[in-house]
């Protein structure tokens, strides 16, 4: 770890080499295995966008990210927020993948990566509607969603990723 605290966000472009990308460990093997052997491919086909935080103190190493791409809810999936009133298929942002490098958790950088999503989330519905920002939570992710402002969409298992939203309207408040 270096003694900088210089961390830049950035967007990732695939055909650039980032220092640490393949020693990335937030964790999560699945995430780990994701940024390590699919992010540049996913990124280079357009399947997602990704935002990368590197340590400008340490080479510049990728410690921290997140990926966006576009998505569709089916309205029966939003009973829990709304039940009535909404097309067959709801707009939205989906945050596929979130994480910060072990040695750099607990020190406000995944709020912060959060913080730059909602940016990213409230300037896209400026161009075309955005019902909110959805994911599918990880067991352990749950708390930490539920603490910016997400709801579950249906009842909490933990054997299972737990599909959560928040709405566009909360992450404009969250912002202010
Ligand atoms: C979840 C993750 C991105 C959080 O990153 P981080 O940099 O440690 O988070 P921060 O330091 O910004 O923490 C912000 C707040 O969330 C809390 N928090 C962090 N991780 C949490 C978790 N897993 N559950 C509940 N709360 C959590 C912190 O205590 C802090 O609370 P405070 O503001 O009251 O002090 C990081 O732990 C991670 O990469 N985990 C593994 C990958 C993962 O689970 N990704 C999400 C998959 S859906």
């Amino acid at each position: 770890m270096s003694g900088s605290e210089l961390f830049v966000l950035e967007c990732y472009d695939p055909t650039k080499e980032y220092h640490g990308q393949k020693q990335f460990d937030c964790g999560n093997q699945i995430i780990n295995a994701f940024v390590a052997k699919s992010l540049r491919k996913q990124v280079r086909e357009s399947l997602s966008r990704c935002f990368v935080l590197l340590d400008a103190g340490d080479n510049d190493r990728f410690i921290g990210f997140y990926t966006l791409s576009s998505f569709a809810i089916l309205a029966p999936d939003l009973m829990a927020v709304k039940s009535s009133g909404l097309p067959s298929r709801v707009p939205c942002v989906r945050l596929i993948m979130l994480g910060v490098d072990k040695h750099y958790q607990g020190r406000g950088l995944g709020r912060r990566l959060m913080k730059s999503v909602f940016e990213k989330t409230l300037a896209v519905s400026e161009r075309i509607g955005l019902y909110g920002l959805y994911l599918d939570a990880d067991a352990q992710a749950v708390e930490f969603y539920i603490a910016l402002g997400f709801v579950p969409l249906r009842t909490r298992d933990a054997s299972r990723p737990t599909p959560m939203l928040m709405h566009i309207e909360a992450i404009r408040a969250a912002t202010r």
